[in-house]
């Protein structure tokens, strides 16, 4: 039941999309100087999804937006709220209002919501924000990156990162059990240096002294090793929080959902929680580090696979750039 006359909130639907064409560590050694060796010893990737020039972002994240309103059994019509969380828009203006079209989601307000690899617990703990409150019922979150647009395909300590994607799932208000148990979210801007896609100045005179700034945007940069290690300590500091805000131990967390961006840092993370390694749930082998979307595309395999059932307690954690990471506590299903 909902506490303190809080509405409860309930997460009854998950779906996916990921890009046809994909890429694996033996292929991608022919455009870079690395190796399957290197790739799958030190991050645990061994195959990414790759957009064609064809795909988009919209197309993507409206199929896995699609798939959970169809598991949840919810219409596109009764959607309250879109939140695409994502840092690779294919409008700089936004892409979640060109996915209400692509749904029909005609009565829905839709927004897109930028914090990198956290996005989809940001977006989650939002989502549950505009629930809590009353002011809408049934939610669509999406968490959807192309990032091989912005990396740069001849940085070998980055390109061999990241894949494609996206996930979705649907959240709805409900009177009857609060799944939505407890977060904690962090940003430190001081460490922005350290893993970014920054905008690079073009300075274009147009008049007399006026002149403005006309550039693009860098390819990914990041210092891995600072990135490790602040995963590795500020993860488990946050579910920690998480967990004493839920009034819960780490015994009772069924699953530990972790963004997917390298196998030593979900083993760590575990090792220091003492979580043993059959709840932590694991897919970048197949799709690497995909952002966004890493988070609820790897929810929406073990769900569809039967392995979470309903009313599991599911912790999960996001982190990058920004920096920025947060964990949300929640059990899965109505
Ligand atoms: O989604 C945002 C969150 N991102 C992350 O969490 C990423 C966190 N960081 C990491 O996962 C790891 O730091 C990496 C996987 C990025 C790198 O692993 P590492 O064990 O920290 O390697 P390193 O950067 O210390 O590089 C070790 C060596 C270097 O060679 P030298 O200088 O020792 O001769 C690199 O040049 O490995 C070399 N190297 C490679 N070799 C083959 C770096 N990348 C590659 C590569 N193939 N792709």
């Amino acid at each position: 039941m909902a506490q303190d006359g809080n509405i409860g909130l309930a997460i009854i639907g998950s779906g996916s999309s990921v890009p046809l064409l994909g890429l694996d560590n033996q292929a991608l050694s022919q455009v870079v100087d690395t190796s399957d060796e290197w790739i799958a010893s030190r991050t645990g990737i061994r195959s990414r999804r790759l957009a064609s020039p064809v795909e988009s972002l919209r197309s993507i994240a409206t199929e896995a937006a699609k798939n959970a309103l169809e598991m949840a059994g919810v219409p596109a019509a009764e959607v309250d709220l879109i939140l695409l969380a994502t840092s690779t828009p294919d409008d700089l203006f936004g892409t979640a209002c060109q996915i209400q079209a692509s749904l029909g989601a005609t009565q829905a307000v839709a927004f897109d919501l930028t914090a990198a690899c956290s996005g989809f617990v940001f977006g989650m703990v939002t989502a549950a924000q505009f629930i809590r409150t009353g002011a809408y019922k049934t939610v669509v979150l999406i968490g959807a990156d192309i990032l091989s647009r912005w990396v740069d395909w001849g940085d070998r300590r980055t390109c061999v990162l990241f894949g494609d994607g996206a996930g979705a799932v649907v959240l709805q208000a409900t009177p009857a059990r609060d799944g939505f148990l407890g977060f904690e979210l962090r940003s430190d801007g001081t460490l922005n240096h350290s893993l970014n896609l920054a905008y690079q100045p073009q300075p274009q005179a147009l008049t007399g002294g006026v002149a403005v700034s006309q550039g693009t945007f860098h390819p990914i940069t990041m210092n891995g090793q600072e990135i490790y290690r602040f995963a590795v300590k500020k993860v488990p500091e946050v579910i920690e929080k998480a967990l004493f805000r839920a009034n819960l131990t780490v015994d009772q967390i069924d699953w530990l959902l972790l963004h997917q961006a390298n196998q030593r840092i979900l083993d760590a993370v575990a090792d220091r929680l003492g979580i043993p390694a059959d709840k932590v749930i694991s897919n970048m082998a197949a799709y690497g580090n995909t952002s966004a979307a890493s988070i609820p595309l790897a929810l929406d395999e073990v769900v569809r696979s039967g392995n979470v059932r309903v009313g599991d307690t599911i912790v999960a954690s996001g982190f990058g750039a920004g920096l920025s990471w947060g964990a949300a506590i929640f059990q899965w299903g109505r």
